[in-house]
């Protein structure tokens, strides 16, 4: 494959033939505290530093300012950006808490197929206004589980997928697993992204970082050794995992 969207993470893209496949979704799982959210603002961050690339954040979990000030503290500051409309905060916060049995005016909608909805307007809403060339939404796990069958799912993440996709901006999309090990069955979202990087923290101390699967692209499917420190996320992208 030819051009790449560099990830921003250090080392990250000696993993991935030099980076994301451009205008395409990649899946970021990993437990609560791994570093999903700390790794989708830096793929923003980079492309609004390094490569005069606006960048869109929607944030599924938080608010605005708790979202901006904890990134400070990771040296990430998005604020001065945010007054110059390159980047965007898009709180969708309000989606999960859509009951599931809503109504638009007097007419009963189902709440999860109206959350959607919302989302998916959202999306292109702020997809007009920035022109991002990076989307982040961080996660859809609040979302998806509304949807515990896969044959709900399914049709969700298709929509999800595809509403990013057709804004030609290269997303990344966080989800937090409730199980891993090898018996972890695929969900449609895993099969419905170009690419699934699994985070992880490791029993014996550590994180590690790895690429199950990048279409297209020669990986490295080897689980790395990443740190999280105050400048954020380092991949150790040529040390093994012991
Ligand atoms: N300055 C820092 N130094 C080291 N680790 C940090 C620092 N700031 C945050 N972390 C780590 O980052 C993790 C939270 O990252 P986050 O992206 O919010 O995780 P997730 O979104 O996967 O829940 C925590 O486990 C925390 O220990
Ligand atoms: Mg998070």
């Amino acid at each position: 494959m030819g051009s790449r969207v560099q990830s921003g993470l250090p080392g990250l893209d000696k993993l991935l033939e030099g980076g994301f496949p451009p205008g395409k979704v990649v899946l970021v799982l990993g437990e609560p505290g791994t570093g999903k959210s700390i790794l989708a603002s830096q793929y923003l961050m980079w492309g609004l530093t390094s490569a005069h690339e606006n960048g869109v954040f929607i944030g599924m979990n938080e608010s605005k300012d708790r979202y901006v000030s904890e990134m400070k503290g990771l040296g990430m500051d998005f604020e001065p950006f945010e007054k110059d409309n390159k980047f965007g905060f898009v709180d969708a916060t309000d989606i999960r808490r859509i009951p599931d049995q809503a109504r638009v005016g007097r007419i009963p909608v189902g709440g999860r197929e109206l959350g959607l909805v919302n989302l998916v307007d959202t999306i292109q809403e702020a997809a007009e206004k920035f022109v991002p060339k990076r989307i982040a939404i961080d996660s859809i796990s609040d979302l998806v589980f509304r949807f515990p069958e896969v044959e709900q799912r399914r049709p969700v993440i298709l929509d999800l997928v595809e509403a990013l996709q057709s804004t030609g901006s290269t997303c990344v999309m966080t989800s937090e697993v409730t199980s891993t090990g090898t018996e972890r069955t695929l969900q449609p979202e895993e099969y419905l992204a170009e690419g699934v990087i699994q985070l992880k923290t490791l029993q014996k101390g550590g994180r590690s970082i790895q690429v199950l699967k990048m279409r297209g692209s020669k990986i490295d499917i080897k689980p790395r050794p990443y740190v999280i420190s105050e400048k954020g996320i380092e991949v150790l992208a040529t040390e093994e995992i012991y």
